[in-house]
């Protein structure tokens, strides 16, 4: 089908924290580098973002940081914003959810289609605090889990075991933020009813849409073969925007539903606030001829391509998503990033700690892309990536091409000459550069296509090497003026086929060249620059990164990763229910065991033994030595030299390692199986009793 112009939306992210490289690897950069290539091709293109500051996430973050949500989504929205901007993701319009512009918009979507019966009614039993009057949301509810039993699993998932679970199947479901114990409670809620949608989707997708990456395919296609069901989309909660429907105080729209709404009314609040430049939003989201093209990550394929599809199909004058280029995820040094855990690379940190840096990480996130599988992002991968490509081939073939011009031809371009038939091979690799990139891009195959514009300086540099105008000068001045002319010809290509990836860069590029525009239409020619023009200031493309900013982020990561590991060993212990009381005894039983004090006078780990301590104790008789297995708690023995400890001192003496152990010292066993000595709170003459 043809089309007249293209409307791009990237997802919109939680302004519950920063935006990290996941983000950008997944979502921001290739959306960019496709809208850049539209327009680059001089096509109608419009690139929508904003920030998603409705939901639980947002609350959740709100409440750890003891501030409003109001407040969260303030800073966050401003500092994901300035770091795209920073980046050089160029929006259109990136906007927001909680404006009153949206508010508007949203609440009247869902009026149209609550008026014209879209929705059903359903009640519902759902899990409620009776002393915060608040209903739960899935993962604010904690148990045990059903399966392992470990404690504090989510309602949604276990951390401990990985089952999925719903929260109906928590044992002794509690509030996660208060800890309080939760009741069920009948609640009624609209719900979009997908099953009415399943045989239209089928169609739609599976049928016209086969071209989808497979990804992305085959996830719709999982969903619609289990069957859809109908989904709620408002929710008992009191941030968010409020459900236009008298007798529903107390319930917003599901976040999930006023979000991709978001898409059209920032389209909306860009075209009424600039008519003459960017036209009606209705162009934008109604004319079949507008061309819409969803970027998301893989956790929002469901909503993109069957959720929000039925709600404009249920509203009626809407075009629906031409593709939904999704990407995998993105892990970091091995492990999944984390905006909860501080497992990441946060934009703003990483503009801080390599200033002007921007296309090196553009570059590394689209080399890495994740796009048909999830990839890994390392630190060594960055500096080897900047160093050994960006550096090593690009940097090194403009920079020499460049400073041999300044230096042979004082700065101009020269005359080329006749060509050779390595000239004409080079010159041959360019033919199709213009087309192999097209192809690659209109298929939303970045990581190919950048690669195929790093193949072009790959071929510059080879030239320049086997060239070596260096020497050449020394005897042809003519022969080196031909071979600097086409060396700086493809200078000027790579900065148009570099333009959408890095764009920063290409434009730096351009100064140096003194090249005052790029049109893609001329890129794979060899005559952008004409003889004799005069070039720019040079200066470095890229500069090498050295070990020690490297081993500085590796650092910090492990400083991230132990500080997880404790917080998690904390709330494993917090979370540690006491074992059960054993069956009663009598305090003549408990009289039989002739428990005292005694004074550490020694203490060291028993030869040859990695359990056993060897206690030598001043027990206020003629001094003891007792054996007990507790080495592997106490690393360092010395620590309970001087303690007054409690031991049982009527039990029969027993030999170990060689060793006679005369009684049995006392030890609480911790939550986490590590065993701590009793002590007394105040000193007691050795030899005393305990009762
Ligand atoms: N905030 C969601 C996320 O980060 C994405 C919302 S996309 C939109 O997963 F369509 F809802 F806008
Ligand atoms: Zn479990």
């Amino acid at each position: 089908m043809s089309f007249k112009r293209t409307l791009v939306t990237s997802a919109l992210p939680y302004a519950n924290g920063p935006v990290h490289i996941g983000h950008l690897a997944g979502v921001y950069v290739p959306a960019d580098i496709y809208v850049r290539y539209l327009r680059l091709r001089g096509q109608e293109v419009l690139f929508v973002g904003g920030s998603d500051e409705h939901g639980v996430p947002v609350t959740i973050r709100a409440r750890k940081e003891g501030i409003t949500t109001q407040q969260v989504v303030d800073r966050y929205h401003t500092l994901i914003k300035d770091s795209f901007e920073r980046f050089g993701i160029s929006f259109d319009v990136y906007s927001r959810t909680s404006g009153a512009i949206h508010h508007q918009f949203a609440s009247d979507y869902f009026r149209k289609l609550y008026d014209t019966g879209k929705f059903v009614e359903q009640t519902t039993e759902q899990f409620f605090d009776p002393e915060t009057n608040e209903f739960l949301t899935d993962r604010n509810i904690r148990g045990e889990c059903p399966r392992c039993h470990a404690q504090g699993a989510y309602g949604g998932q276990c951390e401990k075991c990985g089952a999925t679970l719903s929260p109906d199947e928590l044992i002794n479901p509690y509030n996660a933020i208060n800890g309080n114990p939760l009741q069920k409670k009948a609640t009624s809620h609209w719900y979009l009813p997908l099953d009415q949608y399943q045989s239209w989707l089928e169609n739609w997708i599976l049928e016209n849409h086969k071209e989808w990456r497979s990804n992305v395919y085959g996830q719709c296609k999982s969903w619609l073969d289990s069957g859809l069901k109908p989904r709620a989309v408002t929710r008992d909660l009191n941030w968010g925007i409020p459900v236009p429907v008298e007798g529903a105080e107390g319930k917003v729209l599901y976040v999930w539903f006023d979000a991709p709404i978001g898409y059209i009314s920032n389209t909306k609040e860009l075209c009424d606030a600039q008519p003459d430049k960017y036209g009606q939003w209705e162009t934008w989201w109604k004319d079949p001829e507008t061309r819409l093209i969803h970027f998301i990550g893989k956790d929002n394929i469901v909503f993109h391509c069957i959720v929000f599809p039925s709600m404009l199909k249920a509203e009626g004058s809407y075009i629906l998503p031409d593709n939904v280029p999704s990407n995998e995820f993105l892990n970091l040094e091995g492990d999944k990033i984390s905006t909860s855990r501080n497992w990441a690379v946060w934009l703003n940190e990483y503009l801080d700690d390599f200033p002007g840096k921007q296309d090196v990480l553009r570059y590394v996130l689209t080399a890495n892309a994740p796009e048909t599988k999830d990839n890994d992002f390392t630190w060594a991968d960055f500096q080897a990536r900047n160093n050994n490509e960006l550096v090593a081939i690009y940097g090194n073939f403009v920079n020499r091409a460049l400073v041999l011009t300044q230096k042979y031809f004082e700065g101009k371009v020269p005359q080329a000459g006749e060509l050779t038939d390595y000239d004409r091979e080079t010159i041959a690799e360019f033919r199709n550069v213009k087309e192999e990139l097209e192809k690659l891009l209109d298929n939303f195959r970045f990581r190919d296509a950048q690669k195929e514009a790093m193949n072009l300086a790959r071929i510059g540099n080879k030239y320049l090497a086997d060239m070596e105008p260096w020497k050449l000068i020394k005897t042809d001045a003519a022969r080196t003026a031909t071979v600097l002319n086409l060396s700086l010809q493809i200078a000027a290509n790579l900065s148009i086929a570099f333009e959408p990836f890095l764009p920063f860069s290409s434009a730096k590029l351009r100064d140096m060249l003194g090249m005052k525009q790029v049109d893609w239409n001329r890129l794979g020619h060899l005559d952008l620059l004409p003889a004799e023009h005069t070039l720019g200031q040079v200066g470095l493309l890229f500069e090498k990164i050295e070990d020690a900013a490297i081993q500085g982020q590796l650092d910090r990561l492990a400083r991230i990763k132990a500080e997880n590991e404790a917080k998690a060993k904390e709330e494993e212990l917090r979370n540690c229910k006491p074992a059960e009381i054993k069956a009663s005894t009598s305090i003549e039983e408990f009289d039989k065991m002739d428990i005292r004090v005694a004074t550490v006078l020694n203490c060291q780990p028993v030869k040859k033994s990695e359990r056993l301590l060897q206690f030598t104790l001043d027990d206020g008789m003629s001094g003891r030595t007792i054996l007990s297995g507790i080495a592997q708690s106490y690393p360092d023995p010395s620590v309970l030299i001087g303690k007054q400890v409690l031991f049982i001192a009527n039990f029969p003496p027993r030999k170990m390692m060689g060793i006679e152990s005369q009684g049995m010292i006392l030890s609480a066993v911790n939550a986490d199986g590590k065993l701590v000595v009793t002590t007394v709170s105040a000193p007691v003459k050795n030899g005393c009793q305990v009762g």
